[in-house]
């Protein structure tokens, strides 16, 4: 049950608990579980850890995740180690009607989108803060090759949106990311599909192609739940 006037750490542990109710119930102790990356995915980890001897072992989407599922217990394997992942569970930074989000804000944005790729299922677990009409209020995240930074911002900025470097900040992948300020997707497929023909782009954290399955959405009224209605090809 979720207190009145919940704050949004509570939401998160709360979406993070009906996660794994639900992951423990569906998938059986063989499966293993693709984990995400940020606060709210933190708070499932902790979940996780009561239910260690119900999953067989999960896959991280970034080494913060990793250490943190071994931390608590779990087993950690290479996603090359394995033939199928029934779900990937990950939170969003925005997420609309349609269950196409942003995400990379924490910079894992890459590791995300391979184990989203892999996954039969992505559950997203979310506060409701994070629900919204259109997407582009939070600067989209990019990927970028060290050496085509420019030329990418450059390409971004002709897109309409303002490219920033994150300062200071490496992926794991030893790559860049450029933050797009002043964007109003639209057509979210389109972006997607427009920045990843940019040379130099290793990718952008619009998760529309392959949106959410399922999401689970913290309110300060309970879960709610929204399936994803359609998937583009
Ligand atoms: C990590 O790179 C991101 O995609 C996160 O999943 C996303 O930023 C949500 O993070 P919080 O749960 O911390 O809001």
């Amino acid at each position: 049950m979720i207190p009145t006037m919940a704050s949004q750490d509570e939401l998160k542990r709360a979406v993070a608990s009906a996660a794994v109710e639900r992951i423990a119930s569906y998938f059986g102790t063989s499966a293993v579980i693709g984990v995400g990356t940020g606060s709210t995915a933190d708070c499932f980890i902790d979940a996780l850890a009561a239910h260690r001897g119900s999953i067989a072992a999960a896959v991280a989407s970034s080494e913060r995740s990793a250490a943190r599922l071994r931390a608590n217990g779990l087993v950690v394997v290479d996603l090359n180690d394995i033939d199928t992942m029934p779900v990937y569970v990950d939170g969003a930074d925005e997420i609309d009607a349609g269950l196409s989000m942003i995400k990379g804000g924490g910079g894992a944005l890459t590791r995300e989108k391979i184990a989203a790729a892999v996954a039969v299922r992505f559950i997203c677990i979310a506060d409701a803060s994070k629900r919204v009409a259109m997407l582009g209020r939070f600067p989209l995240p990019v990927e970028v090759i060290p050496m085509a930074r420019a030329y990418v911002a450059r390409k971004l900025a002709a897109l309409g949106g303002t490219p920033r470097l994150r300062e200071g900040f490496v992926t794991d992948n030893g790559n860049q990311i450029l933050d797009v300020h002043g964007l109003s997707i639209r057509d979210p497929v389109a972006l997607e599909d427009a920045v990843d023909r940019i040379a130099g782009v290793v990718t952008v954290g619009l998760f529309a192609r392959r949106g959410a399955d399922l999401l689970l959405l913290g309110t300060a009224a309970g879960i709610e739940e929204y399936q994803r209605e359609y998937r583009r090809p």
